[in-house]
């Protein structure tokens, strides 16, 4: 393992393209995957879990077509507790250079009982083994407590060192159903930190079910973790998973409360929000922080006024700072192609000028029609022209995204 042991440092382990893709909406083709793997790598994440290789032939594909493409880029394959399942991902990742297989098994009582119907020793066990099996493929291996939130400490952490000795450089703590608070979180990540002494790295993975996985991802790294497991624009099963954007500007923006860094290009957020938005069927809601359409809009006259003086009287971040231009772009049927080739360009897409041509007839076609064409427009115009089976709905509100 590469990581540093310098404490500041915390690592980014995106699962846009493994928890965000499995949830409703949001599944994702092999190129489709492979194109927002190249704008994860772009932005910077230090962990890129590409899929769960033996839930479907695509996941399987998506994990070994990335770490082909990219084979400098250290990609994650999830595994549960089994030998099929480790063998699977090992399997995948075999083009990879720096492969991590990241296995997983429940370790809450309600878990053990009703799910899986195995004793604390059988499940003791199944992840000892299952570690130890991934080690033959990788050095890079991970454990996740499934349910850990919701799991006996004195279990979870005889669990914890049992794994580390099996051979898992990282040992990940879920929140898999959302139930944990910033206080309990930090508890539990202090305890099994104190157990572990240094010997491996810890992990927090919020799910966001009462709105908190932000609060208590960080919550988790003040108390210890150094790895913290998200999204783009925090999709994910149900409620979603801590959204990348936000933990990651937290800590710059607030780097007075949260003295930690991390290796991620701010600059790039943005476009990795639209980019993900133009793939999935869905984009954040307008007033999502950070990255959503209104995060930047001043529309209150007092408000209106007080940044038009001075900008920090409302506006706590540069929009650029996250990859938003000064002077929003707005599209009407007087823009020029050039103006439609830089958005484009923000929302991910470097078109040939051919391709160029083509979005641009659709693109003005709308504007004739309507006042403003939207970013979600531009995105089907361009889907279409590469063939995509999406068609372009027009949108009510005069560039409203
Ligand atoms: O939420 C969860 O517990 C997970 C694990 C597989 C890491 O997604
Ligand atoms: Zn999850």
């Amino acid at each position: 393992m590469d990581f540093t042991n310098d404490r500041k440092r915390v690592y980014i382990f995106d699962t846009t393209l493994r928890d965000g893709e499995q949830s409703p909406g949001c599944s994702m083709s092999v190129p489709e995957k492979l194109r927002m793997a190249h704008k994860l790598v772009e932005l910077g994440v230090d962990i890129l879990e590409a899929g769960f290789p033996i839930a479907s032939e695509g996941d399987y594909e998506a994990v070994r077509e990335i770490s082909r493409a990219m084979p400098e880029v250290r990609v994650a394959a999830l595994a549960r507790a089994t030998r099929l399942d480790v063998e699977r991902a090992a399997s995948a990742l075999e083009p990879c250079s720096r492969p991590r297989i990241h296995t997983f098994i429940a370790t809450s009582d309600i878990h053990l009982k009703f799910k899986l119907r195995k004793s604390r020793q059988q499940v003791l066990e199944d992840a000892c083994k299952a570690v130890e099996l991934a080690r033959q493929f990788t050095g890079d291996v991970e454990f996740s407590a499934e349910d850990a939130m919701r799991t006996d400490l004195d279990y979870l952490e005889q669990v914890s060192k049992a794994v580390v000795a099996a051979g898992a450089g990282t040992v990940n703590l879920p929140d898999t159903v959302g139930y944990s608070t910033p206080a309990e979180h930090a508890a539990m990540i202090q305890r099994i930190d104190k157990a572990l002494e240094g010997k491996a790295i810890l992990s927090v993975h919020c799910h966001n079910d009462l709105g908190l996985a932000t609060a208590n991802s960080l919550a988790a790294v003040v108390a210890g973790a150094r790895q913290i497991e998200c999204t783009i624009n925090g999709i994910g099963e149900r409620a979603g998973n801590c959204a990348l954007e936000e933990v990651v500007m937290i800590m710059k923006v607030r780097n007075d409360q949260y003295p930690f860094e991390t290796g991620i290009r701010t600059e790039h957020l943005y476009p990795a929000s639209q980019m993900l938005s133009g793939i999935i069927t869905f984009g954040p809601q307008p007033n999502k922080a950070l990255v959503g359409a209104n995060a930047f809009a001043h529309e209150a006259g007092i408000h209106q006024d007080g940044y038009l003086k001075e900008k920090s009287t409302y506006e706590i971040i540069d929009p650029q700072m996250v990859g938003i231009p000064e002077g929003r772009l707005v599209l009407g049927k007087h823009s020029g192609r050039h103006a439609l080739r830089s958005k484009c360009e923000l929302l991910g897409y470097n078109l040939t000028k051919d391709e160029l041509d083509a979005v641009y007839s659709g693109f003005i076609a709308i504007a004739d029609r309507k006042k403003g064409v939207t970013d979600n427009e531009i995105l089907g115009l361009i889907r279409a022209m590469k063939g995509g089976e999406h068609t372009v709905h027009l949108s009510d509100a005069a560039s409203a995204d």
